[in-house]
C-alpha cells in the first residue's frame, strides 16, 4: 500500500461523513497529482447539485474536517478544487519501507487468479508477422505483470498447425525432401510458397494434396509423421525468435489448433445438447443473438462444415471450454490483432450461452492495430514483401550497437555486445507496448532508438547513470532507513515512487502496458529534475547524501523492475 492515495481517500471519506452525514460519505474524490501542490482533489463540485450549496463552501467545509497523518495541508482553490500537501515525514516513511521492500512496493494481489494467457499463435510453415509479433511483445508483457503480481499463468501459444493447407505443405514435403523446409525462417517461407505456387500450377498434385488432408484427418502415420517435421521446423523458428527477443514462452506452452481435434465432436454434441446449434445451408453453426451482417441477417459461427470438416471457430470453442474447465481459468486473455474482435465476440458470446463462461470467469480479447511504415501504409519492405522479423531486430540491434558506441566507446567488446543486444531489443519492444494499443504505430528505428522522448533507451540510460552514481558513490552500504524528504524535487521523485504498484494493478486490470510505460518516463524525468536540483555526491549534509544515495537506488529499482515487467533490460552500465 505505498501509494498515498490509498490513504487519502478514506480521509476525504471521513471528512464529508463528518460533515455532511454517512449518505455522502461513499462519494470518492477524484484525486490527481498536481502542479500547485502534491495532488488535487476534485469532490466539491460534484456535491454541488445534491447538496444545494455553492462548491466552493462545501470545499471548505471538507477542508476543515480533513485529518489523518498523511495531509499536512488542505486549501480550497479555484471554483472548489482542493490542493493537498502531504507531510513529509509521512513520505519519508512510505519511501523508506519501499526502499526496503524487496519488490519496492508491489503488493501480491488479494485474490490470485488462474489465468490463461493465449498469445503469440504462428502459423505453421509460414513466417510470423508483425501481428504475431505484435501479440507475443504484449502478451508475455501482460505475463510477466499477473505473475508478478502471484497470479498463476498459463502460457497457451495457439499454433495455427490444423486445416486444409497442410494438405498441400505436406505433400510439398513429401515430395520435395525435408531437405526443402531449410534450417531459417527464410527457407520455410520459401517453401511455404512453392507449395502454394505447385498446388495452384499442378491439378494433379491439387488432387493428392486434397487426399493428404484426407490422410492427415485420418490419422495416417506416414502423413502425421510428415506433419509433426512441419510442426517441428515452425516451432524451431519460433523459438530462435523467442529467445532473441527474450519472450517467456516455451515449447511446453503450445497448445496448438490440433490439440484439440479430440475434443471437437464431444464440443458439438454438447453444443447441440444444449440446443444451441442450427442447421444451415448443410453446416452446422451456431447463431449467438447480437450478431448481424450489414443486410440485417444473423451471422453464424460454424461449427462444422457441409464437408463434415473443423474449423478455426470449433478450435476455438473447444479451447475456451478446455481452458475453464481443464485448465481451471478464472481469466482468459486472447492477445490478438483488432481484425479478429469479432470473431471472439462470437466466441465468447457462444461459450456464455453454453454456460461455461460465467462469472466469475471472464474472458477478454487484448486486441491490438497495426503496426505501419514511415509511409502510414502497413509495414511492408520497400520491395512490397513482408517484413522477416529476425532481420528487423537484428537491425534494431545493429542500429542500437552503433549509438551504443558512440555515446561510450570505452565499453568493452562483450559489454557493447549486450548492451547493444538490451537496446535494440528493448526499443523495439517499448516502441510497441508505449503506444495505445488499440491505435496503429509507425516503426520508426530512428525514434525508437532516440536517447531522448519516451523510449528504451531513455529509461535504460536513466538506470545506467542512477548505477553510475552509486559507483561512483564509493557506498558499499545503503541506508534506505535514512531517507528523508526535504526539497520539493525530492518530494515529486518520491510521490512518482509510491504510484508504481498502483500503475501495475492498473496495467494488470485495463491490460494496457502503455500506461506502465508513460509512468516509468514520468518517474525518470522526476528523477533528471531531482539529480539536477539536489546534489547527490555533492549534498550539502551527510545526512542528505546518505537519504539521497538511497532515493536514487531505489528509483534504479522501480525503473528496473518496471523494465522487467516489460520484458526490457536495464543494464548495469550503457
Ligand atoms: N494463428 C492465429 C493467427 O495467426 C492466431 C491464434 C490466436 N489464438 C486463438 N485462440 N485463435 O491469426
Amino acid at each position: 500500500m505505498a501509494d498515498p492515495l490509498s490513504s487519502l481517500v478514506p480521509a476525504f471519506r471521513e471528512a464529508l461523513e463528518t460533515a455532511f452525514g454517512p449518505e455522502v460519505a461513499s462519494t470518492d474524490p477524484a484525486i490527481r497529482t498536481s502542479t500547485h501542490a502534491d495532488y488535487q482533489a476534485n469532490v466539491a463540485l460534484g456535491l454541488k447539485a445534491r447538496l444545494g450549496r455553492p462548491p466552493r463552501e462545501i470545499a471548505n467545509a471538507i477542508v476543515a474536517h480533513l485529518g489523518g497523518s498523511a495531509i499536512e495541508r488542505a486549501e480550497v482553490a479555484g471554483p472548489g478544487f482542493i490542493n493537498l500537501v502531504l507531510r513529509s515525514s509521512f513520505l519519508s516513511t512510505e519511501v523508506r519501507s519501499v526502499a526496503m521492500d524487496e519488490r519496492v512496493g508491489l503488493a501480491p494481489a488479494r485474490q490470485p487468479e488462474t489465468v490463461v494467457v493465449d498469445y503469440s499463435g504462428p502459423n505453421l510453415a509460414k513466417e510470423m508477422h508483425v501481428g504475431h509479433l505484435r501479440s507475443t511483445i504484449i502478451g508475455d508483457s501482460l505475463v510477466r505483470v499477473l505473475e508478478t503480481l502471484g497470479h498463476r499463468v498459463i502460457r497457451q501459444n495457439h499454433l495455427g498447425d490444423w486445416g486444409t493447407p497442410f494438405g498441400m505443405l505436406i505433400e510439398e514435403l513429401r515430395e520435395s525432401g525435408r531437405d526443402a523446409v531449410g534450417s531459417s525462417m527464410a527457407a520455410l517461407s520459401n517453401f511455404y510458397r512453392a507449395a502454394r505456387k505447385h498446388f495452384d500450377d499442378d491439378p494433379a498434385f491439387a488432387d493428392r494434396a486434397r487426399q493428404r488432408v484426407v490422410l492427415l484427418q485420418g490419422g495416417d502415420p506416414a502423413t502425421l509423421a510428415l506433419w509433426k517435421e512441419l510442426v517441428d521446423a515452425t516451432l524451431g523458428h519460433a523459438a530462435i525468435l523467442y529467445r532473441k527477443l527474450g519472450v517467456t514462452l516455451r515449447g511446453a506452452d503450445v497448445a496448438g489448433e490440433s490439440f484439440y481435434n479430440p475434443m471437437l465432436n464431444d464440443v458439438i454434441a454438447e453444443l447441440d445438447r444444449k440446443g444451441l446449434i442450427e442447421r444451415s445451408d448443410g453446416a452446422l453453426c451456431v447463431f449467438p443473438p447480437g450478431f448481424t451482417g450489414r443486410d440485417g441477417a444473423r451471422v453464424p459461427l460454424i461449427v462444422e462444415k457441409q464437408d463434415g470438416g473443423h474449423g478455426y471457430a470449433t478450435t476455438d470453442l473447444a479451447a475456451i471450454r478446455y481452458r475453464i474447465r481443464t485448465l481451471g481459468a478464472q481469466r482468459i486473455l486472447v492477445v490478438v490483432g483488432a481484425p479478429q474482435a469479432q470473431h471472439f465476440a462470437m466466441i465468447f458470446a457462444v461459450a456464455k450461452l453454453a454456460g461455461w463462461l460465467a462469472p466469475p470467469v471472464r474472458a477478454e480479447h487484448v486486441a491490438f492495430g497495426s503496426v505501419l511504415g514511415a509511409d502510414g501504409k502497413m509495414f511492408k519492405t520497400r520491395a512490397g514483401e513482408a517484413i522477416r522479423l529476425e532481420d528487423l531486430l537484428d537491425e534494431a540491434v545493429d542500429r542500437a550497437r552503433a549509438v551504443v558506441t558512440e555515446k561510450n566507446p570505452e565499453l568493452s567488446e562483450d559489454e557493447r555486445e549486450r548492451v547493444a543486444r538490451a537496446v535494440g531489443i528493448g526499443a523495439v519492444k517499448y516502441a510497441d507496448l508505449s503506444s495505445d494499443r488499440l491505435k496503429d504505430y509507425v516503426f520508426d528505428y530512428a525514434r525508437m532508438l532516440a536517447f531522448d522522448g519516451n523510449t528504451a533507451p531513455y529509461l535504460q540510460y536513466a538506470h545506467a547513470r542512477i548505477r553510475s552514481i552509486l559507483r561512483r558513490s564509493g557506498t558499499t552500504a545503503l541506508e534506505p532507513a535514512a531517507i528523508e524528504i526535504r526539497e520539493r524535487p525530492e518530494r515529486e521523485l518520491a510521490l512518482a515512487i509510491l504510484r508504481f504498484p498502483t500503475v501495475v494493478d492498473a496495467v494488470a486490470t485495463a491490460l494496457e502496458p502503455h500506461q506502465l510505460c508513460t509512468y516509468l518516463f514520468e518517474l525518470a524525468t522526476a528523477f533528471s529534475t531531482f539529480y539536477e536540483k539536489c546534489p547527490v555526491l555533492k549534498a550539502p549534509s551527510d545526512a542528505e547524501r546518505t537519504s539521497r544515495l538511497a532515493l536514487a537506488d531505489t528509483t534504479a529499482r522501480v525503473l528496473a523492475k518496471g523494465l522487467e515487467l516489460l520484458g526490457i533490460e536495464a543494464p548495469d552500465r550503457m
